[in-house]
């Protein structure tokens, strides 16, 4: 994605803890959004993100506070950006776009597929964008990987290797499928950049190295397949000590007529059956990388671009993936997105009968027929 010129979005960051420090670094040197507000429900946590993060001539412009929507509105923001904990994203995006915010949110969407399908619904009750900042398929390699595999006739199976060994301390290692939840996640959301059609089921086991430091299983083998018929097939380990691969994973791409390999950091090459390896093209100078492009496309929709990939109804699939393999691991058997998604649905209208805000989901025929009219 390039740079364009267009009229600054006057934005909110919500969430001063780690991710959300990353994001206002994003914000205040992006052309696209201007930062006029910070919220944490932390007392005082916003002001200290200010303090250290803003340059002191612009910390007057900047309101803070512990409410999302009463900063939004004392700031005249135009939209905001989700950056809290999980558990939050569903209250806080939900309320910004019920006071008419836009909303631009870290990735998971929500801490439950249910909650996610919920806030699919209240986008449309609002009328309102929420796009999920998923922020790995930003990579330009990664569309530089699916462009050469196109040459090659298209991708039938991408293989995905992870091989990490993280000490982070903290949630993680108490999670009870960290490697799943936390960063598969990102793996199986760039499989969908490079595979057409929507997964339809997936079967994985999951396990932990005698090793491991983790409480919960911290490696994880899975299959996902499309209903194009292609498969994405992924292996990783969070206690993965020694060769270790990128944090992106090690990616081969099979085609009809060769290979494309991509080490998740550098530009892909491809392997032709007949002929000489093609080395894939180095990214632009302007090309825009991660939380950066996610900015970029969610400011530019604002001012009339076309509606971005991962706008929640696309996003939600990534999230059905994850739900379907921590089923299938659980349950040790393959499971439908149809099922995963047919019970998020219902779970989510009784949420959403709770909340009173939104009747949306009530006209979703099915899971996969809500989404698919987006
Ligand atoms: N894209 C990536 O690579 C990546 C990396 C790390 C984290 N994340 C995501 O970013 C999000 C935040 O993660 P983090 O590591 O910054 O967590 P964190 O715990 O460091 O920070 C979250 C902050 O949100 C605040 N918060 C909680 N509820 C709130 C509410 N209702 N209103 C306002 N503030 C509230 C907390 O006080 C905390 O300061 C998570 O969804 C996480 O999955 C994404």
């Amino acid at each position: 994605m390039s740079a364009t010129a267009i009229t600054p979005v006057p934005v909110v960051v919500v969430g001063a803890g780690g991710m959300g420090r990353t994001w206002l670094r994003v914000v205040l040197q992006a052309q696209e959004a201007r930062l006029v507000g910070v919220v944490d429900v932390l007392e005082g946590a916003a002001e200290r993100a200010v303090d250290e993060l803003v340059p002191a001539e612009r910390r007057t412009e900047i309101v803070t506070g512990t409410d999302a929507v009463t900063v939004a509105r004392q700031a005249s923001a135009e939209a905001v950006i989700d950056v809290t904990i999980p558990a939050a994203h569903h209250p806080v995006t939900a309320d910004a776009l019920h006071a008419g915010y836009p909303v631009l949110g870290e990735k998971p969407c929500a801490a439950t597929l249910a909650e996610a399908v919920s806030l699919a619904g209240h986008a449309e009750a609002t009328g309102r964008l929420f796009m999920v900042s998923q922020s790995r398929r930003n990579n330009p390699h990664l569309h530089e990987a699916r462009r050469l595999a196109e040459e090659l006739g298209g991708v039938g199976i991408v293989d995905t290797r992870f091989a990490k060994a993280p000490r982070f301390g903290g949630f993680r290692d108490a999670m009870e499928h960290p490697l799943l939840v936390d960063m598969a996640i990102h793996a199986f959301d760039a499989g969908r950049v490079l595979i057409d059609g929507n997964p339809v089921a997936v079967t994985a086991t999951t396990y932990n190295p005698s090793w491991s430091w983790y409480a919960g299983d911290a490696a994880a083998t899975v299959a996902i397949t499309y209903d194009t018929g292609a498969v994405h097939t992924y292996s990783g380990s969070w206690a993965a000590p020694g060769r270790e691969t990128s944090w992106n994973g090690d990616w081969q791409l099979s085609c009809a007529s060769g290979s494309v390999h991509w080490d998740g950091e550098n530009p892909p090459t491809a392997q032709p059956e007949v002929g000489e390896q093609i080395d894939g093209r180095a990214p632009s100078e302007r090309s825009r990388w991660e939380l950066d492009a996610s900015l970029a496309e969610f400011c530019a929709a604002l001012r009339g671009a076309s509606v971005p990939d991962s706008e929640v109804h696309g996003n939600v699939w990534t999230q059905a993936i994850v739900e379907a393999a921590v089923r299938s691991a659980d349950a040790g058997r393959r499971v439908q997105l149809a099922e995963v998604l047919d019970e998020a649905l219902a779970e989510a209208r009784e949420l959403d009968l709770a909340d009173g805000r939104s009747h949306a989901l009530s006209a979703w025929k099915t899971g996969i027929a809500g989404l698919r009219t987006w």
